[in-house]
């Protein structure tokens, strides 16, 4: 059997440390959300946030709603490229009454966040924020800065907890950089 933990040239974030992420997350966006009011919807960015998502959901303690959008960008699997498209789209009819966190698991470019924050607000949502686990600051290439970051890490390719490499290696309980001989 194929064992893709020997694609991984070395672990940067393990399980312990995405723990304490995850928590760190889940408890500011339960001060700011803490109004009897705010019950926010936590969208996630298929696929690659569904790791991060579920996770801090069940950390989170404020009262929230789960949806999910896809979209996609035009490009290799390793370069970002400038155009995003919506898959599939939120199918609520009470968007104006809403508070949105968009959930990702990286910023790249930061085209496909700040691309979604503004649809949402045009389509009326009442605020949007946006929570990442990981943020590739160096890669930027539209101005755009999440509200909740876990972790800023440096510009190789990261896989793993959610984060593939042309659909692989999503499974994997940890984020890791890959072999550069696997890419
Ligand atoms: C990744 C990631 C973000 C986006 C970030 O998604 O999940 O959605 O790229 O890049 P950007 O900041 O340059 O816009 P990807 O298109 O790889 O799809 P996936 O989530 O299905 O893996």
């Amino acid at each position: 059997m194929a064992n893709w933990n020997d694609h991984v040239d070395h672990v940067l974030i393990d399980e312990a440390e995405l723990r304490e992420i995850v928590s760190r997350l889940a408890a500011q966006i339960d001060s700011d959300y803490s109004g009897e009011d705010k019950n926010p919807i936590l969208v996630g960015v298929l696929k690659g946030s569904v790791t991060f998502m579920t996770d801090l959901m069940r950390a989170m303690k404020c009262p929230a709603q789960i949806d999910f959008m896809r979209v996609s960008s035009y490009g290799n699997s390793t370069v970002a490229s400038g155009n995003v498209n919506i898959i599939l789209d939120l199918n609520r009819p009470n968007l104006p009454n809403e508070d949105i966190i968009v959930v990702e698991d990286i910023v790249d470019s930061g085209r496909t966040l700040k691309y979604l924050v503004s649809y949402l607000l045009n389509k009326g949502a009442r605020s949007v924020r946006t929570v990442t686990l990981l943020d590739k600051p160096e890669r930027r290439e539209v101005d755009f800065t999440p509200e909740y970051i876990g972790k800023e890490i440096p510009n190789a390719f990261v896989i793993g907890y959610g984060l593939d490499y042309a659909e692989k290696y999503r499974t994997l309980p940890y984020v890791g950089v890959i072999r550069s001989d696997k890419i």
